[in-house]
């Protein structure tokens, strides 16, 4: 039950800290090639943990790696104020050709779960730098769009967001695709539930938990210069689905052979993960709205990697 964190910035040390708090791993080892900063991370994450786990959390250099069921890589440079993801393609792939062999090197059966920027086509890359099959390199995709999803729909219709079930498909990044039409609350179509409970979905709050979900980063980075606490969760709960082969349902970005008529790309729809990774792929049912949405998203996704030579 181990896990390696490649890049011990603000996203792989929130993954860290959160998976170190749910005690979802026996071990974390932290790889970074600022060294002292790997070490900073994991000795601080490590005085969190006797409040509430025994997990060991842990520095040093890619042969620390070894026998680790997962591998983060966080590695990479983010966002800055008023920048897409799209932005950081060049910088951070570059970043991943220096690191990816050295991680295989040591650990060539892990499975790599993709955090950085800007995410689906780093999990594209991830998965042809890496030739390990698509379902064992998991980009971390919309999950923290779904939550956002949830979060907000769950405000407003004043119940938990885990009764909330409604995913975010495509690119994680501007042209996201937010799956209205197959939301549920409970057992209930979201619209359905909304009327029922007196709190109807008009088009202005569909408008504006659209603009909270596809917009939440730029706010925040406006704000504090970076997002870190909401998917290092995420993180943490893809590794569990994982180590524990949960069978989870959650929105993540894998490489596939074909969406929405669009070859090769990478982008997420709901996807049953377990101890092999991506186990199962599964596409919703959606209105035409939605899945002229999806096609767009997809070549807009297909369109940006197109440069990139392996
Ligand atoms: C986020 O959505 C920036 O991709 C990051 O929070």
């Amino acid at each position: 039950m181990k896990v390696g964190i490649v890049g011990a910035g603000m996203v792989g040390s929130a993954a860290g800290y959160a998976l170190a708090m749910q005690g979802a791993a026996s071990e974390i080892v932290f790889c970074d090639r600022n060294a002292d900063l790997a070490a900073a991370q994991a000795e601080d994450i490590s005085h969190a943990v006797p409040f509430v786990s025994a997990t060991v959390v842990r520095a040093g250099p890619y042969q620390a790696l070894r026998d680790a069921a997962v591998v983060i890589l966080a590695a990479g440079v983010g966002q800055k104020p008023g920048e897409s993801r799209l932005e950081l393609l060049e910088r951070n792939v570059a970043v991943f050709r220096a690191v990816i062999d050295d991680v295989l090197a040591v650990v060539p059966d892990t499975i790599l779960l993709v955090a950085t920027n800007p995410v689906d086509i780093m999990t594209e890359v991830a998965t042809r730098l890496s030739g390990l099959p698509p379902e064992r390199v998991i980009g971390s995709g919309t999950i923290l769009d779904s939550a956002r999803f949830r979060s907000l729909i769950s405000r407003h219709l004043d119940i938990a967001p885990q009764s909330v079930h409604a995913y975010v498909l495509g690119e994680h990044g501007d042209s996201e695709v937010l799956a209205w039409s197959n939301a549920q609350a409970g057992s209930s179509p979201v619209t359905d539930f909304a009327e029922q409970m007196g709190r109807p979905i008009t088009a202005e709050i569909r408008a504006a938990i659209d603009d909270g979900v596809r917009n939440a980063a730029y706010r925040i980075i406006q704000g504090k210069g970076a997002t870190y606490y909401g998917i290092g969760a995420g993180l943490a709960r893809i590794v569990r689905a994982i180590l524990n082969d949960q069978r989870d349902i959650l929105s993540v970005s894998m490489l596939m052979e074909e969406v929405q008529g669009v070859g090769q790309v990478a982008l997420s729809l709901p996807r049953i993960v377990g101890r092999r990774g991506i186990v199962a792929s599964l596409m919703p049912t959606l209105d035409a709205d939605e899945l002229d949405a999806l096609a767009r998203s997809a070549r807009t996704l297909k369109e940006r990697g197109a440069g990139l030579v392996f």
